[in-house]
C-alpha cells in the first residue's frame, strides 16, 4: 500500500490566493463592466531588460548548431555565470565570495524550500510571521512541526514582526538552530540594518545556528547604508547562506534563474557535535537531484552584469520603486502608516481594521486588488500588502480610485 506522508495533512490549503481569487471572481460576476486593477501579486510586468533578450537570443542561435550546441551543463552553473555573480554581486561590495560558493537553480523559491531537507528532523526553526510561506510549508512537509492550531504550526519558534519592532524581529529567547531571515522583507517590505544584522550573525555563531538569508529584493535598495547580501557582516561566512533572484530584479519570474551561495566555512554538525562543511552536502543534493538551468537562461542572466544589462536593470527596478512611491504617498496622505516601498516593491498598510475587511472594502469600492496582511502570518492581522508590480498608469489610477473609495 502506497502510504502517504501525513505531514501534508498538517499543510494548511493554501488559503490567502485562492480565498483572493474567489473573491475577485464573483466581484466581477457581480459588476462585469468594472475594470480590476491588481496591485496584490508579487510578479513583475515588464519585459526583460534588452541585455538580457539579446543574450537569450544569442545563446538559442548557438544551440542550433552542432559546433555550437550545448547538452547538460554543470549542474552547479556555469562558470561565466558563477563568476559574474561572485564578482559582480559580492567582491564588488566586499564580501568575499567565490564563484565555486555559488550554486545556480532555477529559484529561489526552490532553493529556500530544498535547503531544510539537509538538517535533522528535530532542529528548531525559527520563523518570521508574517512570512513568505515556503520558508514554513516545506518545514512542514518535512515534519518539523506538530498540527496547526489557532493560525500557527506547533513547535515552531515564531518570530512576530510588529509595528512596534518596526518590522525586524528580536533575537529569539530560546536557542533555534535554523533561522529564516529576508530583506527586504515579502511581505512587510522592512529592511535591516548592518548593526541589526550582526546581533543575528552573532546569535548564530554562540549558538552554532545556521541562517537562511533570502535576499530575493536586494535590488531595490538604495539605501548605500543598508547591507545588501549578509556577507557584508563580519564572520556570517561561518553561519549564512543567501538566496537571490533574477525574478525581481531583471523580470526574470517566467524564465527562471536564480543562485544560492554557500560559503566554505559555514559548518553543520552530526550528532556528535562532528562539524561538517555545508558546501558539500548541498553540492550533492544539487548535483543529485537538479540538472541545470538552461544554458540561454544563463547567458541571459550573465548579461545583467554587462554594462548596458546594468543600466537595464537599474532602469526596470527605479521604475518600479517609482510606483512604490506613488503608493506610499498616496496612502500616508490617506493618514494610514505603512512601512516599505522605500528600498522594497511592497508597501505594508497598516489598514486599522481587520485585514480582509480592508482588502474587500478597497475591491468593492475601488477595484483594486491587494493581498490581506492575515494571509501572512497572525502578525500580519490588520495589514494589507500593496505590490508595486503593475504599470504606472494602471498604479495612478488605482490610487486615484483608492483615495476616493476612503475619503
Ligand atoms: C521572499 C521571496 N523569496 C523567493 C521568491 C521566489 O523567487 P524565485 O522566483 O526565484 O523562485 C519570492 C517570490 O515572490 C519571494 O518573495
Amino acid at each position: 500500500m502506497i502510504r502517504l506522508n501525513e505531514n501534508y495533512l498538517k499543510l494548511q490549503s493554501s488559503y490567502l490566493f485562492s480565498e483572493i481569487s474567489k473573491r475577485v471572481a464573483l466581484f466581477q460576476k457581480e459588476n462585469p463592466g468594472k475594470e480590476i486593477i491588481r496591485l496584490g501579486i508579487g510578479d513583475v510586468t515588464r519585459a526583460l531588460p534588452k541585455a538580457c533578450i539579446e543574450a537569450f537570443h544569442k545563446a538559442t542561435d548557438e544551440m542550433a548548431d552542432d559546433a555550437t550546441f550545448r547538452g547538460y551543463g554543470p549542474e552547479q552553473g556555469y562558470d561565466f555565470l558563477r563568476e559574474a555573480i561572485a564578482r559582480e554581486d559580492f567582491q564588488a561590495r566586499g564580501a568575499e565570495i567565490n564563484a565555486d560558493e555559488v550554486f545556480v537553480s532555477d529559484g529561489a523559491k526552490c532553493d529556500t524550500g530544498n535547503i531544510q531537507e539537509l538538517f535533522a528532523g528535530d532542529i528548531r526553526i525559527a520563523i518570521p510571521d508574517p512570512v513568505y510561506p515556503v520558508y514554513i510549508d516545506t518545514n512542514v512537509m518535512a515534519g518539523r512541526t506538530g498540527n496547526y492550531n489557532d493560525g500557527r504550526y506547533e513547535g515552531v519558534v515564531y518570530l512576530d514582526c510588529t509595528r512596534e519592532n518596526h518590522f525586524v524581529p528580536e533575537l529569539p529567547k530560546e536557542t533555534v538552530d535554523l533561522i529564516y531571515l529576508c530583506f527586504p522583507n515579502n511581505p512587510t517590505g522592512a529592511t535591516i540594518t548592518k548593526t541589526e544584522l550582526e546581533k543575528w550573525v552573532d546569535y548564530a555563531k554562540k549558538n552554532k545556528s545556521l541562517i537562511i538569508y533570502d535576499a530575493a529584493y536586494e535590488e531595490f535598495i538604495r539605501d548605500e547604508e543598508l547591507p545588501r547580501s549578509i556577507f557584508e557582516i563580519k564572520d556570517a561566512r561561518e553561519v549564512a547562506i543567501e538566496s537571490r533572484s533574477y525574478s525581481k530584479t531583471a523580470g526574470f519570474t517566467g524564465t527562471r534563474c536564480a543562485y544560492t551561495v554557500i560559503p566554505k566555512e559555514c559548518m553543520v554538525y552530526d550528532a556528535s557535535c562532528g562539524k561538517h562543511p555545508l558546501h558539500g552536502f548541498w553540492n550533492r543534493r544539487h548535483t543529485t537531484k537538479f540538472n541545470g538551468v538552461s544554458y540561454p537562461v544563463q547567458r541571459a542572466a550573465e548579461a545583467t552584469y554587462s554594462e548596458e544589462g546594468k543600466k537595464q536593470v537599474k532602469e526596470l527596478s527605479n521604475y518600479y520603486l517609482e510606483n512604490a512611491k506613488l503608493i506610499r504617498q498616496a496612502v500616508t496622505g490617506l493618514c494610514l502608516a505603512c512601512t516599505g516601498g522605500e528600498n522594497s516593491p511592497y508597501i505594508w498598510v497598516d489598514s486599522l481594521r481587520d485585514s480582509w475587511e480592508f482588502f474587500s472594502m478597497l475591491l468593492t469600492e475601488a477595484g483594486v486588488v491587494t493581498t490581506p496582511g492575515a494571509g501572512f502570518g497572525r502578525c500580519g492581522q490588520g495589514f494589507i500588502r500593496i505590490s508595486a508590480f503593475n504599470s504606472r498608469a494602471n498604479v495612478e489610477k488605482a490610487l486615484a480610485r483608492i483615495k476616493e473609495a476612503l475619503k
